[in-house]
C-alpha cells in the first residue's frame, strides 16, 4: 500500500499512519483513493495485484489514465469519482464489467467521498471494489455442494431400506467373483480359451461395478443405535478383503499382509470396521490406478495392510499403505471433510473418509493420515483394545 502525505488538503485525515495501512492491506477488497485534483494518491495491495501492477508505490501521483486500465474504464472511473465529489455522497455500481489484466470481470464498485472530521471540503475519493466473479464462483460451488448433499440424502434414505440386503449380497457376490476369477485364470492357459476368458473378465468388470454400488449403499446405512460393539478385527478385515482380492489381482497389485499374532478384539462394531477397511482400500486402489496412468513403465502397484499393537499395548492399529499418487498439503488437510474430493463426479463423492471419521468419533478411534505427493499414502486407524497387551 502507498500513502502520500502531502496530496490531500487535510494532512491529518489523509495520513492516519501505519495502522491504517495495515488494515487496508489486509482487506480482500481492492481500494484506491484519489485527491480532489484526481491525481492518484494511493492504493492497497489488493488493488495493485488486481490491476497488474507489481509495486503499489508505482501508482503514486499517477492519473487514472496512466494506470493499466482500458481507456473506457479509466473514463468510467474518472466520471464516477467526479460524480461522487460533486454529489458529496457515495456512488455505487453493481457487476460493472471492467477489464483487469486483459480479462473482463464483474465488479461491485463504490466511490466514497472522503471528508475529514468536521470538514465540508472533501479530502478525496475512496474507490472500493469487490470482484464478483470470485463470489459467483463460490455461489456455484455452494449450489454444487447442495446438489451433492441432496444426492447423499437420497442415498441415505436408500441405505435405510437396503443396507441389510446389500450386506447379504456381498457374500454370494464374492463367491461369483472368486469363481469367475478362477475360470478366467483356467482359460488363460488354454490355447482356444480366449473367448471364455474374455467373457469371464467381462463378468469381473461388471462385478466391480456391483461392488461399488453395494459399498455406497453400505456406507450410507443407518447408524447403529446399539452400544459400541467389540470385534475380532480379523473377521471383518477378511470379509472386506474378500471383496478386493480379485480386484487387486486384476489390477496387478502386490498385496503385503502383516497381521501380528495375538491381537485382541477391539472396541468397534464389526460392520463399521469393515466399512472403514473398504473405504481405505478403495482409496488406495484408486490412487494406485491413477498413478499407473502416468508412472514410468517400471512402476509396480503395492499395498501393505497391517494389524498390530500400538507401542503402549493399549490399542490395536490397523494400517493401509499404498504407493499411489499421494496427497498434496491441501488435500491432506481437507480429505476428511464431507464432500471434499479430487475425483470426478462419477469416481467419488468425497464421503469415504468423512464416513471413516464419523465412525471414529462414534467409537474411541483415532485416524491418522500421512502422505507424500506422488509417492505414497498411509492411513493408521487406532482402536482401543479390549484387553491390554500381556
Ligand atoms: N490413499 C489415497 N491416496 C491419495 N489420495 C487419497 C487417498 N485417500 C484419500 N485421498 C484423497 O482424499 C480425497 C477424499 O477421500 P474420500 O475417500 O473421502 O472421498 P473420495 O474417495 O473422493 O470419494 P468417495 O470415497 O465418496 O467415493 C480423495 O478425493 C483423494 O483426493
Ligand atoms: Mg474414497
Amino acid at each position: 500500500m502507498t500513502h502520500e502525505k502531502k496530496t490531500g488538503p487535510d494532512d491529518d485525515f489523509s495520513s492516519s499512519g501505519e495502522l491504517f495501512a495495515a488494515i487496508m492491506n489486509h482487506t480482500r477488497q481492492a481500494m484506491f483513493w484519489q485527491d480532489p485534483n484526481l491525481a492518484h494518491s494511493g492504493c492497497n495491495r489488493e488493488f495493485a495485484h488486481a490491476s497488474g501492477i507489481e509495486n503499489p508505490g508505482d501508482m503514486i501521483g499517477k492519473t487514472l489514465f496512466e494506470l493499466p486500465f482500458e481507456k473506457k474504464d479509466a473514463e468510467f472511473f474518472h466520471a464516477s469519482i467526479q460524480k461522487a465529489l460533486s454529489r458529496q455522497r457515495p456512488v455505487s455500481f453493481f457487476e460493472k464489467k471492467i477489464c483487469l489484466k486483459g480479462k473482463e470481470r464483474p465488479l461491485n464498485i463504490k466511490f466514497i467521498p472522503l471528508n475529514g472530521p468536521g470538514k465540508k471540503e472533501s479530502a478525496g475519493v475512496l474507490c472500493v471494489w469487490q470482484d464478483m466473479s470470485e463470489k459467483n464462483g463460490e455461489e456455484k460451488k455452494t449450489a454444487e455442494m447442495k446438489k451433492k448433499f441432496l444426492q447423499s440424502c437420497r442415498l441415505a434414505a436408500l441405505g435405510e431400506m437396503t443396507a441389510g440386503i446389500a450386506h447379504e449380497m456381498n457374500q454370494p457376490l464374492s463367491i461369483i467373483n472368486a469363481a469367475a476369477g478362477g475360470i478366467s485364470e483356467y482359460f488363460s492357459t488354454k490355447e482356444d480359451g480366449g473367448v471364455m476368458k474374455k467373457s469371464c473378465d467381462k463378468i469381473l468388470r461388471q462385478l466391480d461395478r456391483v461392488y461399488s454400488i453395494t459399498e455406497t449403499i453400505n456406507s450410507f446405512a443407518r447408524k447403529n443405535a446399539d452400544a459400541p460393539g467389540v470385534s475380532n478385527l480379523r473377521e471383518p478385515l477378511g470379509l472386506a478383503l474378500s471383496f478386493f482380492r480379485e480386484r487387486f489381482r486384476m489390477h496387478e497389485i502386490a498385496v503385503e499382509m502383516d497381521l501380528e499374532r495375538g491381537i485382541p478384539p477391539a472396541g468397534v462394531d464389526p460392520q463399521k470396521f469393515e466399512r472403514i477397511v473398504i473405504n481405505l482400500l478403495n482409496n488406495a486402489l484408486f490412487a494406485m490406478r491413477e498413478k499407473a496412468k502416468k508412472a514410468p513403465a517400471g512402476y509396480r502397484k503395492k499395498i501393505s495392510i497391517a494389524l498390530s499393537w500400538d507401542p503402549f499395548g493399549k490399542r490395536v492399529v490397523f494400517e493401509v499403505r499404498d504407493n499411489g499418487v499421494g496427497m498434496g498439503e491441501e488435500t491432506l488437510q481437507r480429505c476428511m471433510t464431507p464432500f471434499y474430493t479430487t475425483k470426478k463426479m462419477e469416481d467419488g463423492m468425497g464421503m469415504g473418509l468423512a464416513i471413516v471419521n464419523d465412525i471414529a468419533s462414534e467409537f474411541e478411534i483415532e485416524v491418522e493420515m500421512e502422505s507424500v505427493q506422488g509417492q505414497w499414502t498411509a492411513c493408521r486407524v487406532s482402536i482401543p483394545a479390549a484387553v491390554q497387551k500381556p
